[in-house]
């Protein structure tokens, strides 16, 4: 999501830690800051958009890099390239925050789940908050705790914390020395002669150190030019080796992945997580959306919900209303935003448009919201670029939380749309009819999807072996029952979208009444084909295919041998409740999309035609 980068050592801090920044740049920029020891002060400089903002700033205010080439300004300084979840993107939002004091500075990712409750006992105390940050309660909270010593005093900060973070301190009284500690959020330590680097990811390390140590969770250090000490929380000693890294910047940028699409498949167990992290309940099995709770009143008279969103967000909504329907009980309607803006929705005052976009930029989803709220209409969204536009015109919304997401063809902002999908059916289900017993169960079972999704991706090599054995077919069906039809749908998308073979997603039930007849041997299917309530139906309308010669490959629920004896190849993906099989069923359809695409040698992070994001009609 965010970037950081800490300097300190023999060199001049400033250059290094905005170089850092441009090379963490790729994973977020709506806005960025740095703080230095300038004259025994901390100096803060922050600036909204891009690095190269920040840079004019630094100039104007006359803290140049290349005034500096000596190093007579600072050794020492954090950095941070922003990419907002709490508070839209502004200067105050930007790290580094800081104390009432001004001693510490502070700069973080991840999310400090439980930093209202903080923020007030802190509010109570006296302390002044200038951001609607959660960060900024991490400073106060250190500011709160501190007893001379960095270290004991940020174990005590940090086991007042619940959440992720990857965090970087400094503090006035110790011009001497970097903190970091880690949680959930990646942290390395670079080290150097005779200095050090920390970054939230190593491709900001690596031209100046091949030399890294990685922290693990749980891990505090205390850095100095020439010393590192770990610890754990209860200040035991960790003695940690330095890894070498042999990667070069790009590989380092894709996380040592091929492609950015690859590197987002693989993510999908962490970005799941954050999209879920601090929203549930599992003792009463409910779900908290800090904006919905706002309209929390009006969400209980809505009786209809109409989703409106293009490409694959719009797949996502489908799997939306199946959910919507079965447990929230609230007829739902999806519409591709493209159509929506021209039909003549009918739309009342219980009616509630949500939008779905991972860019919250796509114009034609744009033009949809702005339709709906001409007609008066609650406007609702699932959004993942926080302070875009469409972020900004709907009434509330959800942030998927889950970072950039590069390559063109969507992968994790799909599973996470349809993780706050089901976060959605649980808040609104359980203003309604869903018992106690069914959101705890939702509930558990998507806290257990990460996990899941882990299994498959270990899958991956067997996955591509059958993207080799299909790779000669110009034509696929995609076809899926229930929940697994819109699985369908975009699995098709992301053949089509990557590898450039025509791919028709249908629910496996409609196939019969025409698209069978061009079924042969070279024209194979892929069958979304979990254990559930439509199971022997879809079983059946495999037969259709397989009596006509048709290939099949199965998506099929682990233990489900009969499958085989239909299938030509099988994946299997873990159990889970019906509803949640589409996150699962898709993530083997994005690995199978992207072999397909590398074994053509098309260019996967930017397919031909296509734009991550649409602004035009
Ligand atoms: C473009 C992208 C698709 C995406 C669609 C909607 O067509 O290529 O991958 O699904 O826009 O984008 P959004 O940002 O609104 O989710």
């Amino acid at each position: 999501m965010c970037g950081i980068i800490g300097y300190l050592g023999k060199n001049s801090a400033l250059p290094i830690l905005i170089d850092g920044l441009k090379r963490l740049e790729y994973r977020g920029y709506d806005s960025s800051g740095v703080a230095l020891f300038l004259g025994g002060e901390i100096k803060t400089i922050k600036s909204v958009g891009r690095i190269k903002e920040l840079e004019k700033r630094l100039q104007t205010l006359g803290v140049c890099e290349r005034a500096d080439p000596e190093g007579l300004l600072c050794n020492l300084g954090i950095a941070h390239t922003r990419w907002a979840t709490h508070g839209k993107p502004t200067e105050n939002n930007a790290h580094p925050h800081f104390d009432c004091s001004g001693k510490i500075s502070i700069v973080h990712n991840g999310i400090i789940e439980n930093y209202k409750s903080l923020k007030e006992k802190l509010e109570e105390k006296g302390h002044k908050f200038k951001s609607q940050t959660d960060t900024e309660v991490i400073a106060h909270l250190f500011e709160d705790l501190y007893n001379g010593d960095l270290t004991s005093t940020l174990q005590k900060t940090l086991k007042l914390l619940h959440g992720a973070y990857g965090l970087v301190l400094i503090h006035k009284d110790h011009p001497e020395k970097i903190m970091a500690a880690k949680m959930g959020s990646p942290l390395s330590i670079g080290l150097g002669d005779s200095e050090m680097i920390i970054a939230s990811d190593i491709s900001a390390i690596i031209m100046y150190t091949k030399q890294v140590i990685y922290l693990d969770d749980g891990e505090i250090a205390e850095i100095e030019k020439n010393n590192l000490n770990i610890f754990n929380i209860d200040n035991v000693k960790i003695e940690k080796e330095a890894q070498t890294v042999n990667w070069d910047i790009e590989e380092a940028e894709k996380k040592g992945f091929s492609h950015f699409m690859l590197k987002e498949i693989f993510e999908q167990p962490e970005s799941i997580m954050n999209s879920i992290r601090g929203r549930i309940i599992e003792k009463t099995g409910k779900v908290k959306l800090g904006g919905f709770d706002s309209v929390s009143k009006k969400l209980r008279d809505i009786n209809r919900i109409i989703i409106t969103a293009c490409g694959t967000a719009m797949h996502a909504g489908l799997v939306g209303e199946y959910m919507l329907e079965e447990y929230a009980g609230i007829p739902t309607e999806v519409d591709y935003a493209s159509e929506f803006r021209y039909r003549k929705p009918i739309i009342d005052k219980e009616t509630a448009i949500l939008a779905i976009s991972q860019s919250g930029e796509t114009a034609d989803t744009l033009a949809a919201i702005r339709e709906a709220k001409e007609k008066n209409a609650l406007t609702l969204g699932v959004v993942n670029v926080v302070g875009s536009t469409i972020a900004r015109e709907i009434d509330v919304g959800a942030y998927n939380h889950i970072g950039p997401e590069i390559s063109v063809a969507s992968t994790k902002a799909f599973t996470s749309q349809v993780a706050i999908m089901v976060l959605m059916t649980v808040y609104l289900g359980r203003q309604r009819d869903m018992s106690l017993i069914i959101g705890q169960r939702i509930i558990k079972e998507l806290l257990a999807i990460p996990e899941k999704i882990k299994k498959i991706l270990e899958l991956n090599d067997e996955i591509k072996k059958i993207a080799e054995k299909y790779i000669d077919a110009k034509n696929f069906f995609y076809l899926g029952r229930k929940y697994n039809n819109p699985t369908a749908l975009e699995g098709a998308l992301k053949l089509k979208e990557l590898s450039y073979i025509h791919a028709e997603g249908l629910p496996s039930g409609e196939m019969k009444h025409g698209s069978i007849a061009l079924i042969d041997k070279n024209f194979p299917s892929m069958f979304i084909c979990p254990k559930d309530s439509v199971y022997e139906k879809n079983i059946s309308n495999m037969e259709e295919v397989k009596s006509r010669g048709g290939r099949i490959i199965a998506i099929a629920t682990e233990g489900d041998e009969k499958i085989k004896e239909i299938a030509d190849d099988v994946i299997y993906i873990p159990k889970t409740l019906e509803m949640l099989t589409p996150i699962l069923a898709t993530v083997p359809l994005q690995l199978f999309a992207y072999h397909m695409a590398v074994l053509k040698g098309l260019d996967v992070d930017k397919p031909r035609n296509l734009a991550k994001s649409v602004t035009v009609e």
